[in-house]
């Protein structure tokens, strides 16, 4: 995998460089520098409190950093508002608290497709999508296994259900960098197990940025790992080698003596 990134070196999707977000005097994102290539599937790992959101936030463009520089595609996005980061080809999960639970799973996708796409916006306005529109709405409820869960209420779904939809509306834009924040927060085991399916079966063209806190779960899925702590990195590699990284165990079993 090292090798084969070296040979692409150029065709990074996302890069930042020494990215800063502060809150007053607190430095929560404290010079992160990283470079993920072209349909890499990254994981940003580290213990509650280490910045991961708070990196997810500028990268998306909901906070952008106090100073830095983040390349999308080769175009500087920094400071660049999230609706045109979208535009660009950037897609972040939804969270639950976005989801209208009184309209159907099919009509919170349609939503999500006209959030960014062209035309107004409008909840009461005539649906009618372009054939291209139901293919990509079929699509991404197929890849996020809700296809047979389109005419149901978002509020009879079980929770795993709604995270997965979740997904099926980051999907339905056709991003080319997905970005997701712990994707299996609070799920079951079982959940977590479908919600690892859907993640392995996604386009191996697509980037993905995957923030998760639980590093068995994430270690399986993905090419590459940064794990940060206090804002800062870490450690980078494999997750072979993350795994056993004596700093990256540190601050994982530091931190859970703290909450013990
Ligand atoms: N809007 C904010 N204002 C002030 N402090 C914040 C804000 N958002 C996050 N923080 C602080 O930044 C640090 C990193 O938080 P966060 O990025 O949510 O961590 P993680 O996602 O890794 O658990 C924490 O100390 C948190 O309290
Ligand atoms: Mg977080």
């Amino acid at each position: 995998m090292r090798q084969q990134r070296a040979e692409h070196v150029s065709e990074a999707a996302l890069e930042l460089e020494n990215v800063v977000v502060a809150f007053g005097a607190l430095r929560a994102v404290d010079n992160v520098s990283i470079s993920v290539q072209e349909g890499e599937r990254r994981a940003i790992i580290g213990p509650n409190g280490a910045g991961k959101t708070t990196l997810f936030n500028a990268i998306t463009g909901v906070n952008p950093p106090t100073s830095g520089r983040i390349v999308f595609e080769g175009a500087t996005v920094t400071r660049k508002p999230a609706h045109v980061r979208a535009r660009m080809g950037m897609s972040r999960t939804f969270q639950i608290t976005n989801l209208f639970p009184r309209l159907t799973v099919a009509e919170n996708m349609q939503l999500a497709l006209r959030g960014t796409g062209r035309g107004k916006f409008s909840l009461f306005g005539s649906m009618h999508l372009t054939s291209d529109e139901e293919e990509r709405v079929a699509s991404a409820l197929s890849i996020s296994r809700l296809h047979e869960r389109g005419s149901t209420a978002v509020h009879e779904l079980s929770y795993g259900e709604q995270r997965q939809l979740e997904m099926a509306m980051a999907l339905v834009t056709k991003p080319r960098l997905l970005l997701l924040d712990e994707p299996a927060a609070g799920l079951s085991p079982a959940e977590r197990v479908i919600v690892s399916d859907i993640i392995r079966s996604l386009p191996r063209n697509l980037t993905m940025v995957l923030i998760e806190h639980d590093m068995e779960l994430v270690l399986k899925l993905v090419d590459y790992v940064t794990c940060l702590n206090n804002g800062q990195m870490l450690a980078e590699g494999s997750p072979d080698s993350i795994s056993t990284d004596q700093r990256v165990q540190d601050v994982y079993l530091g931190k859970a003596r703290d909450h013990a």
